[in-house]
């Protein structure tokens, strides 16, 4: 008789929604997790009475009802919306491209200017198939935008230059005619009041937990102590890299308390030029309307990735997709072993497409009756 129903590795989003569910629903699970906190990636810091976004800044959206209740029993939201602004050669820009962006960019007071403007860079500098992200880029929104916003951004976060990045990266730039610097379409949006940690605590409240404990450094003692593994972390670990290396892209967060209130007077600011190697500062406090003395911000620096590094964006290209597929169809043929989450799929998601996903697995299972 083994002592839990689930070992749960990972105690990101989709362990510990899967963990509360199926403790609601009368199972005995262990959340275990190789770092010295719970939460994964939305897990935040408080320092100076600050929640400090620890693995990048993280805002909630969605435009699903169900996901949003879901999340409001375990927190109450602010009413925070994002709206970033991008420094590029000297000038500040409001983000999503939008009417305040043309007004700063051109001076266009009208979306008939606006339009015109962009459609005419288009027909100049658009090229009919695409061959790459920077004639991508020129073909959906012309030159001035593409050079002012996407080039040295794009080519920051991904290392590379942009007539070497693939089309596809960029499936859409969407402009918006209005003044609208809200940078979600959803209905829902916010930040969960104290943070991050209040929605994981609820998830994790009367659930087993183990924290600093990496289930590669004992495998076999863990195994046995549940039926069924829900497995959340890096897929080819699982196998033991024998298809070979999923790649990522990495980030480098450097954390700066400073000695005053307000230091850039917005949550988030894009660096959109060359000439830093940063793609964005947070201001941590702003996201919760903070009123401290002191601020705390995080410069975000793009970094190559190895296995020392976190793993934060998945590298889509065919060479990783064929490698993943091989470790795909292993998970799939293997018994009482669940996959689930960003690692174990190799896929970004939002926070609400991870905890819809981690519902949807727990409802299949759920319904399997056993023999
Ligand atoms: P997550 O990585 O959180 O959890 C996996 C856990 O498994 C980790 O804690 C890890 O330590 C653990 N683990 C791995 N291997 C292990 C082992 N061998 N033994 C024990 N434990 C192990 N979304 C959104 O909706 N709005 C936003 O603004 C943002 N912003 C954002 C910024 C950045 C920079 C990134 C990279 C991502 C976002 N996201 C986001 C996405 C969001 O972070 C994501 O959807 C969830 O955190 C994914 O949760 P998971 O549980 O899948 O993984």
């Amino acid at each position: 008789e083994k002592r839990y129903d689930y070992l749960i590795v990972g105690a990101g989003l989709f362990g510990s929604v899967f963990a509360h569910e199926m403790t609601n629903r009368g199972k005995k699970c262990l959340v275990i997790d190789k770092r010295d906190h719970l939460g994964g990636n939305v897990y935040c810091e408080e320092k100076e009475g600050i929640n400090v976004h620890k693995y990048g800044a993280h805002i909630f959206h969605t435009n699903d009802k169900k996901i949003w209740d879901y999340v409001n029993q375990f927190a109450t939201f602010n009413n925070y919306i994002n709206s970033p602004l991008s420094l590029s050669k000297g000038k500040l820009y409001n983000l999503p491209f939008n009417m305040n962006t043309f007004y700063q960019l051109w001076g266009t007071k009208t979306p008939q200017e606006a339009k015109k403007i962009i459609d005419e860079q288009i027909a100049q500098y658009g090229v009919k198939s695409p061959q790459n992200l920077e004639e991508q880029a020129l073909s959906l929104v012309g030159k001035d935008i593409y050079e002012t916003f996407i080039k040295a951004y794009t080519e920051k976060q991904w290392g590379k230059k942009a007539t070497e990045l693939p089309a596809f990266i960029i499936k859409r730039l969407p402009v918006r005619y209005t003044y609208n610097n809200n940078y979600f379409n959803d209905i829902y949006q916010g930040i969960p009041i104290g943070g991050y940690n209040v929605i994981i605590n609820g998830l994790l409240d009367g659930v087993d937990t183990k924290t600093g404990v990496d289930f590669f450094e004992d495998r076999i003692e863990l195994e046995s102590l549940a039926d069924k593994i829900v497995y959340t972390g890096k897929i080819d670990e699982f196998f033991g890299y024998k298809h070979g290396y999923l790649e990522y892209r990495s980030l480098r967060f450097e954390h700066e308390l400073h000695d005053i209130e307000n230091y850039q007077g917005n949550a988030v600011v894009n660096y959109n030029d060359a000439s830093y190697a940063f793609t964005r500062i947070i201001e941590h406090k702003h996201f919760e309307f903070g009123k401290q003395d002191k601020t705390i911000i995080t410069k975000e620096y793009p970094e190559n990735w190895d296995r020392s590094k976190e793993a934060y964006y998945p590298i889509n290209n065919s060479r990783n997709q064929e490698i993943f597929k091989k470790y795909k169809k292993e998970s799939q043929q293997l018994e009482g072993v669940i996959f689930g989450g960003r690692l174990a799929e190799y896929r970004y998601y939002d926070m609400h497409q991870i905890i819809a996903s981690s519902l949807v697995k727990v409802e299949e299972i759920s319904k399997i009756k056993p023999q």
